[in-house]
């Protein structure tokens, strides 16, 4: 097995919101996962578990997507500002009809973020919402309360400027809820699924709302970062047809810079119980990522050559069966997580020219979460420790890896299937080379050179690998550190390398110019 890297050949730079995360009003995401309120026996900042978002914290998070998901279109923001005891109570209607209190809104998100070092990324209202609902959040974000501001050309006298004071409605409420600095919210998303639980739009129809929602969203502040709703998994239809009525219709608005896909990779067998070959299929399944970044980048380009619009995933992950007794999408999650997670990083990674943003779904007790929670109790997941080795990979040049490896051949009879042996991606930063590998072999370390290709040498200076005894190890809250990762012996000078990755394994190697 050979892994080639050229650093010379580069790609792109690693956009840090490619390690994004994604919060919902959903089971025990927000409400016990983040939010415990202020007179919590648990230890809390302002009803902010200390425990969560020191952990959060750890993984330097670049941003955080809010509120749905789902929820998002049937969430009004006016619900969530203002004296906790008088906001309104609602129905969840997505999610179990949980009640929603509203404890957490736009001020509890934003004192999160803050506390976890990520910017916020909020998701608007187009299924059930106003074009004026969104503008106005916009505006109670982001205008400035005091202060003044200069308007060019405005002035008494001829060509001069004029000088006016900020402040509105909207402003002033914020600050009177606490908060007199604008939150300076730079990402906002123009509906969720809208294809699905989000309006059942039609793409033609869900541009023209596109455009009419955006068309609102601007001179409010902060200069926004507007994403479209793209597809559900990789259907190109979805894409080509959004963005045939975008350049028909209202190319020259250009109010677009990122457009998001969902995909989850699903399941196979359960979160905790499933065959060697269950084990190939969910990975396989991880790895359409691949051909999904591959065929929409292209499609989008076919409209928008220049690359002025960014790929985002802004939902993704593995969507195991419900577990009995267990809130709303609650799932464990084992080692097989931790590569489905690593191979779809290395992916956005070696597109880092294109992918812009991803979010991986979500956060705490939903899905294939970082952290699980049980009254004061948490765990960090396989998942979690995934992100905290590639965080080195934010901000980095990526860099041209070839990886080749024998494949590995699983199934039988007809339903025979290939998976590829050795997977990964690189990424050069201050003169030190992050390389990424995933051994997906269920028992069989592999063995592999490395060589680094161009003028230099250097020197293996750490490695750190996640792996366990089984493949279906996890961590609970009585043995928490059955998956975690550990450092390893990988050393080496020069330009070739010889390294064993482990069977089951995610390892990362640091490696500097000699
Ligand atoms: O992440 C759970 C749900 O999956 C989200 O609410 C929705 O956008 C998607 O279908």
């Amino acid at each position: 097995m050979r892994i080639t890297i050229i650093p010379d050949e580069t790609i792109g730079t690693i956009r840090p919101e490619i390690y994004g995360h994604f919060a919902e009003h959903l089971g025990r995401c927000i409400y016990e996962g983040v939010w415990v309120g202020e007179g919590s026996p648990i230890a809390n900042t302002r009803g902010i578990r200390n425990d969560v978002a020191g952990a959060l914290r750890a993984l330097r998070p670049p941003v955080v997507r809010w509120p749905g998901g789902c929820f998002a279109d049937d969430y009004h923001w006016q619900d969530g500002i203002g004296p906790r005891d008088k906001r309104p109570r609602r129905i969840n209607v997505h999610w179990n009809q949980e009640p929603e209190p509203n404890s957490f809104g736009t001020h509890e998100f934003i004192d999160f973020c803050r506390m976890i070092g990520a910017q916020p990324y909020v998701c608007g209202n187009v299924g059930s919402g106003t074009v004026r609902e969104l503008r106005d959040w916009v505006e109670y974000c982001n205008w400035p309360c005091r202060g003044t501001r200069r308007v060019p050309g405005a002035g008494a006298d001829a060509g001069a400027d004029a000088v006016r004071p900020y402040g509105s409605t909207l402003a002033d409420l914020r600050a009177a809820n606490g908060s007199p600095e604008p939150f300076a919210v730079k990402y906002w998303g123009v509906g969720n699924e809208n294809w699905g639980c989000g309006g059942n739009f039609s793409p033609e129809d869900y541009c023209s709302e596109f455009r009419r929602y955006a068309g609102f969203m601007f001179n409010l502040g902060t200069p926004l970062f507007l994403i479209a709703c793209g597809p559900s998994g990789n259907d190109v239809e979805w894409t080509r047809r959004f963005f045939a009525k975008l350049k028909k219709d209202y190319w020259d608005f250009g109010r677009i810079h990122g457009y998001a896909a969902h995909y989850y990779c699903g399941t196979a067998g359960s979160a905790t119980e499933y065959s060697v070959d269950q084990w190939y299929q969910l990975l396989r399944q991880a790895a359409q990522m691949e051909p999904l970044v591959v065929q929409q980048r292209a499609a989008m380009d076919a409209f928008d050559p220049a690359r002025a619009i960014g790929l985002i995933v802004d939902e993704w992950g593995a969507w195991h069966p419900a577990t009995p007794g267990k809130p709303p999408l609650w799932q464990q999650n084992t080692l097989r997580d931790a590569l489905v997670a690593a191979l779809t990083l290395d992916t956005f990674n070696r597109h880092a020219d294109k992918v812009v943003m991803s979010n991986i779904a979500q956060t705490i007790n939903v899905l294939q979460s970082m952290i699980l929670t049980d009254g004061a109790k948490m765990v960090l997941t396989p998942t979690y420790h995934v992100y905290e080795m590639y965080k080195e990979h934010q901000g980095g040049t990526a860099v041209r890896a070839i990886f080749e490896a024998e494949k590995i051949q699983f199934g039988s009879g007809a339903d025979v299937h290939y998976l590829f042996g050795l997977n990964g991606s690189a990424s050069l930063q201050d003169g030190t080379l992050t390389l990424s590998v995933v051994n997906p072999h269920a028992t069989d370390p592999a063995q592999a050179a490395i060589r680094i290709l161009g003028a230099g040498s250097f020197r293996i200076e750490s490695a750190r690998v996640l792996t366990a005894a089984s493949i279906h190890a996890h961590n609970r809250f009585d043995e928490p550190a059955e998956v975690r990762p550990a450092e390893t012996k990988m050393a080496g000078e020069g330009t070739d390398f010889g390294c064993v990755f482990p069977a089951r394994s995610v390892t990362t190697l640091r490696i500097r110019a000699a």
